[in-house]
């Protein structure tokens, strides 16, 4: 299976449920078009929309919005929640739109999952008007106290290969003036998000399919996990509570003359 199928497959078995565990996404997705401040009537495309965080914060502000995602699940879901916004599975490498249709290209989340972000960035410019806006979140590594539970789940799961070569900030502004964006703007976001206690953050796991994951290993080594998750969720839950630190970088910048 290509890595593009597997996505495809990821996203489409999350769809049903992405922004109750991505919480995060809808309020990075209104800061984002809040960065790129586009006009009401002006024409949004909102590439790797998911379930539209991105799409529905520009509709808000009066913009005409379309939305694509390799993910049918996805843009399924896209259809019957906002009837609204065009809708189409599309790759972000590959937009069938024509050269100039966007006054804004924007996408929440997106860059960091792609094999080839230069070749949609330069995807991104093709469709967008000239002088028009780029806008990007980009997801900010950040373990702090809860390097714990990243060395639990490296221990039993191995390390997630994502973060190995993780998109950085600076690579990705690199990216954009390759691509052909100036007046380049970066804006840090902080989303701390406090969990009641241990079993709080344990059902924050299983929304991502953990226990589906223990269910894959040894019965033994699957109740090491468990009794290892709770022993160090209780150490930090009373070292200060359980506080999930996510953190995003908007991205702006603008297509320069060809
Ligand atoms: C991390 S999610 C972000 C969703 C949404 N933008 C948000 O901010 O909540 C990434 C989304 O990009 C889509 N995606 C992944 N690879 C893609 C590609 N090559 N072209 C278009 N969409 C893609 C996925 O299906 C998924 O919906």
């Amino acid at each position: 299976m290509t890595s593009t199928e597997q996505s495809r497959r990821k996203y489409d078995a999350l769809a049903d449920r992405y922004e109750e565990i991505f919480f995060y996404v809808a309020d990075v997705g209104r800061r984002l078009v809040d960065v790129a401040a586009p006009q009401p009537g002006a024409r949004v495309l909102d590439v790797g929309a998911g379930r539209g965080a991105v799409a529905r914060a520009a509709l808000v502000r009066g913009c005409v919005v379309t939305a694509v995602d390799s993910s049918g699940g996805m843009v399924a879901r896209l259809r019957s929640d906002h009837p609204t916004i065009t809708a189409r599975q599309l790759d972000a490498s590959r937009l069938d739109f024509p050269d100039g249709s966007f006054d804004l290209v924007a996408a929440g989340f997106l860059v960091q999952v792609l094999d080839d972000p230069a070749a949609a960035l330069a995807e991104f410019r093709r469709v967008l008007a000239p002088g028009g806006t780029v806008a990007l979140s980009l997801e900010r590594q950040t373990v702090g106290r809860l390097g714990w539970l990243h060395e639990l789940n490296a221990r039993f799961f191995g390390s997630p290969g994502e973060t190995a070569d993780a998109l950085s900030a600076d690579r990705l502004d690199t990216l954009l003036a390759e691509a052909g964006f100036d007046r380049l703007t970066r804006t840090e976001v902080d989303i701390p998000k406090p969990m009641a206690d241990p079993r709080a953050l344990w059902n924050w796991l299983a929304l991502q399919g953990v226990p589906q994951a223990l269910e894959t290993l040894p019965p033994d080594r699957a109740a090491e996990f468990r009794r290892a998750f709770f022993a160090g969720a209780e150490e930090m839950h009373d070292e200060g509570g359980i506080v999930l630190d996510f953190g995003a970088t908007l991205h702006r910048g603008v297509s320069a003359p060809k």
